[in-house]
């Protein structure tokens, strides 16, 4: 997840993560075809088109990423294509096989910026939080749920120490007055949590996790994983920058089970090795230099993941 830091917008709202380190992942070559599985503002699929005569399917779930992917698609006519659609269905969209795909894991700039998206707790607006698609509102989930099932979403996703208390405040108080802007759910955490100027604010946590279940964010990057896995060309290259640890987990152990890299025992028999569909390029995460820290404080949790499609055909696909 990108955090909320104290930077201000880069003129076009959002600072690509990673960039460099992403396009020499990807490695863009003349002729090629690549999928930019999470449009957002389009740092990615400029810079890929910038970098090779080379075409890009740019992907995203909101709506207001499909508009500026417009006006990329007038800015590089018959190379750039928006298409709206969940990063789950990349292979439900009768696309072509590709030579790279490229997640940038999570919120955007655009998003967290913006009031009327419900994201930010540092900005009043209505509790939403959907990045698009037809799902419950952040506002609805605190209405309709338990308080067992807010205190489990707030602590799997969010790790909050406090979520039981959290999620037992908000079932009282709700009947009386339902949560419905994002100050009013900061606040009662702010309350509860006795809220002295710390590093993080206490209402974090409790915003990231409803943000990670309101839009299934594992759910549809497992999903997504196993998708692209289908479509990519034998030496296709899949390059993940995620800003959540349960985020890397999933891409680590994808990419563990399905490449060849997994060593059994030196003491176990012998077994014949599985076929794989993945070879790890770099078995650690690579993560973003001081400089882009220091210049992108929204960078400095991400991890990038990249690996290589192999000859062999899927054999996993549990879709
Ligand atoms: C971090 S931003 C990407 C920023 C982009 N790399 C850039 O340079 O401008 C993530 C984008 O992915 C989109 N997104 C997140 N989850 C998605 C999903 N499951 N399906 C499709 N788009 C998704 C969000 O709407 C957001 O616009």
């Amino acid at each position: 997840m990108k955090s909320e830091g104290k930077e201000k917008p880069a003129s076009n709202g959002h600072f690509p993560v990673m960039l460099p380190e992403v396009l020499a992942a990807l490695n863009p070559k003349d002729g090629e075809t690549y999928i930019d599985a999470t449009f957002g503002g389009g740092g990615y699929s400029r810079a890929i088109l910038q970098s090779a005569n080379c075409n890009v399917i740019g992907l995203d779930r909101d709506p207001l990423a499909i508009e500026r992917g417009r006006e990329l698609e007038a800015e590089f006519p018959n190379k750039f294509k928006i298409i709206k659609s969940e990063f789950s269905k990349i292979n439900e969209l009768n696309l072509p096989q590709v030579d790279g795909i490229v997640f940038d894991i999570g919120v955007s700039s655009f998003q967290i910026d913006d009031a009327s998206r419900g994201f930010s707790f540092m900005r009043d607006g209505p509790l939403d939080m959907r990045m698009g698609g037809d799902v419950a509102s952040a506002a609805e989930v605190l209405a309709t749920h338990d308080a067992d099932a807010l205190a489990n979403i707030f602590w799997k996703y969010g790790e909050e120490k406090n979520s039981r208390k959290i999620a037992r405040a908000i079932v009282q108080d709700r009947d009386e007055k339902p949560f419905i802007t994002t100050l009013q759910l900061a606040s009662l955490i702010e309350r509860l949590s006795g809220f002295k100027r710390e590093k993080i604010h206490p209402a974090t946590r409790v915003f990231q996790a409803l943000r990670i279940y309101v839009n299934d964010e594992l759910g549809e990057l497992e999903h997504a994983l196993i998708g692209a896995e289908a479509l990519l060309k034998p030496d296709g290259r899949l390059v993940v920058v995620s800003f959540h640890s349960l985020e890397d987990r999933i891409v680590k152990n994808f990419l563990t089970e399905r490449s060849l890299n997994v060593q059994g025992s030196r003491y176990a028999p012998q077994t014949t090795p599985k076929p794989t569909s993945f070879e790890i390029i770099r078995k650690k995460a690579i993560l973003p230099s001081a400089d882009e820290v220091a210049n992108n404080p929204r960078s400095r949790s991400a991890k990038l993941r990249v690996a290589v499609r192999t000859q062999n055909p899927v054999f996993f696909i549990k879709n």
